[in-house]
């Protein structure tokens, strides 16, 4: 059992993550600034468990919450860091909110992992830099291209950091690539909880469907795939949630290779939007009313993992398909809108 600190982990990710730690013996301790989540989820993660994890309420560029926070726990074997801001359209009307909340939450918590001999770091970072890749399926292999957002140039600025520090302080970290994750807890408790009007496919169709939004717009449907719409590896949350804790698991048992890993987390399946709102339809019974619409500037053709080096060498792959992530997305989302 080890005690492994969970920032963000009232988050999406951040909360399966905390089930799955829970599920596996371990201890996750929460921060959470509650910038784009509610406390319940707290209750939430404790009635799927029946485990309530220790949470603090408190934000990771304030380096007196977080020194507080090291003094009460000196006892961390690891970190997951997911506190993040994710939104890849507002990250270019803020870049600067974006660059100090993603970077200088890193470093603080760097340092304090420094200074009270804390080794081991799971980071959350993005396929997203691999831009379009030219060989597909995608390879850790694949160079990271200059990032188009600032959101996702604080994924490779961060992944850089990372790889400093681990080498100058003898830091174990494992960055992870997350392909596109989706689908919810299978006891509806707990899911994507997107404010405002989603951005990403997924919460849009499942939103639409619970009428809260008119109509889903496909982004093109004259790129070079098989039916003219993006491809992308669709990953369930659970699945993504499950490869933390073997991650954290093997720095906590020193079976790294090296002191700077990276993992693509994906199933190795890429599908298009079209086969995406068929998995839907089909698996909920419901019509879903889209159009096709234009092109959204910056989006890559298609994009989905290679996953042998997470099989291989993680001892982890993705047990759940695209129409079990729909379902159980489905089922939250008829939840959070009590039909
Ligand atoms: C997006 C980000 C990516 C980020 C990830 C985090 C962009 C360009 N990329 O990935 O950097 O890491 O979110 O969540 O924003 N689609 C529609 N209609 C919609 C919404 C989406 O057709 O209303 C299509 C998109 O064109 C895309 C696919 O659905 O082909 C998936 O879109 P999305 O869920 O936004 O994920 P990504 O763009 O892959």
């Amino acid at each position: 059992m080890a005690k492994i600190l969970v920032t963000g982990g009232l988050g999406f990710i951040g909360s399966h993550t905390v089930v799955e730690l829970q599920n596996a013996g371990h201890e996750p301790v929460i921060v959470d600034n509650l910038s784009n989540t509610t406390e319940d989820v707290l209750d939430r993660i404790t009635s799927i468990t029946q485990q309530k994890p220790q949470f603090y309420k408190g934000d990771l560029t304030d380096r007196a919450f977080i020194e507080k926070l090291f003094d009460q726990n000196t006892d961390f074997e690891g970190i997951i860091h997911f506190a993040a801001f994710k939104a890849v359209g507002e990250s270019v009307e803020k870049p600067l909110e974006y660059y100090h909340n993603n970077i200088t939450s890193l470093v603080y918590l760097l340092q304090q992992m420094r200074d009270n001999s804390i080794d081991n770091f799971i980071f959350s970072s993005s396929c997203t830099v691999y831009g379009q890749a030219e060989k597909l399926p995608i390879t850790e292999e694949s160079p990271v291209v200059p990032a188009i957002s600032p959101y996702g140039n604080t994924k490779q600025i961060g992944e850089e950091v990372l790889q400093d520090a681990a080498k100058a302080h003898q830091l174990n970290v494992i960055a992870l690539r997350y392909f596109n994750p989706i689908g919810a807890h299978p006891s509806a408790q707990i899911g994507e909880l997107p404010l405002g009007v989603p951005l990403n496919l997924v919460p849009f169709v499942t939103q639409t469907a619970a009428g809260v939004r008119e109509q889903l717009s496909v982004f093109g449907n004259d790129y070079p795939t098989r039916d003219g719409t993006n491809v992308r590896d669709y990953i369930h949350v659970v699945d993504v949630a499950k490869a933390h804790v073997v991650a954290v698991e093997r720095l906590v048992a020193r079976k790294n290779q090296e002191p700077f890993e990276v993992f693509n987390l994906g199933t190795g399946t890429g599908s298009t939007v079209l086969e995406v709102i068929q998995a839907f339809e089909k698996v909920s019974g419901e019509k879903l009313n889209y159009k096709i619409a234009e092109r959204r500037s910056g989006d890559v053709v298609a994009a989905y993992a290679d996953t042998q080096k997470a099989n291989k060498i993680l001892g982890w792959q993705a047990e759940k398909a695209l129409e079990d992530a729909m379902r159980d997305a489905w089922r939250w989302e008829k939840k959070i809108r009590n039909k």
